[in-house]
């Protein structure tokens, strides 16, 4: 069975109440849902995890290395724009791996236009709200299916 490992950063666990403007109003568990039913559809399992902590984030991806997971699909929150620690796990990972965001980070303020991590990933999504989840999902599907 394919794993799909969903990882959300700092401030995710917070959806439903943050910034509704920029993030709506879908709470972690609604977006979360939204990624899972797709995976589900497509016959593979969704594993769902939100760190507050880059170190934590950065555990799990080295974990994610030898545990069966078959690509990854991170928001990492405000660490994308920072995070060279996070880059350099993410490109440890042989998995292949999708960048989300909630909000058009291109159309926000100047820090947030740029992602430190989109080059260990292989393409992003971005501003599409809780519909970006079950697109990211399925870019990820399509990045394993390129792989057989
Ligand atoms: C975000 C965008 C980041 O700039 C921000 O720090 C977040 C959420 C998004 O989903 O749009 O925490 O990753």
């Amino acid at each position: 069975m394919t794993t799909i490992l969903l990882l959300h950063g700092p401030n995710l666990s917070q959806l439903g109440t943050r910034d509704p403007a920029h993030y709506g109003t879908d709470t972690l568990d609604d977006v979360v849902a939204a990624a899972r039913f797709e995976a589900e559809a497509a016959g593979a399992t969704l594993v769902a995890e939100q760190y507050e902590g880059e170190g934590e984030l950065i555990s799990r991806l080295h974990a994610a290395r030898t545990d069966g997971t078959d690509a990854v699909v991170i928001n990492a929150g405000a660490l994308t724009h920072y995070s060279y620690a996070l880059r350099d796990a993410l490109e440890m990972l042989d998995a292949p791996c999708v960048e989300l965001h909630l909000s058009n980070i291109h159309a926000r303020e100047e820090f947030r236009r740029r992602s430190v991590i989109a080059p260990a990933c292989n393409g992003s999504i971005a501003g599409f709200g809780t519909a970006g989840y079950p697109l990211a999902v399925r870019a990820a599907l399509g990045l394993l299916s390129d792989d057989e």
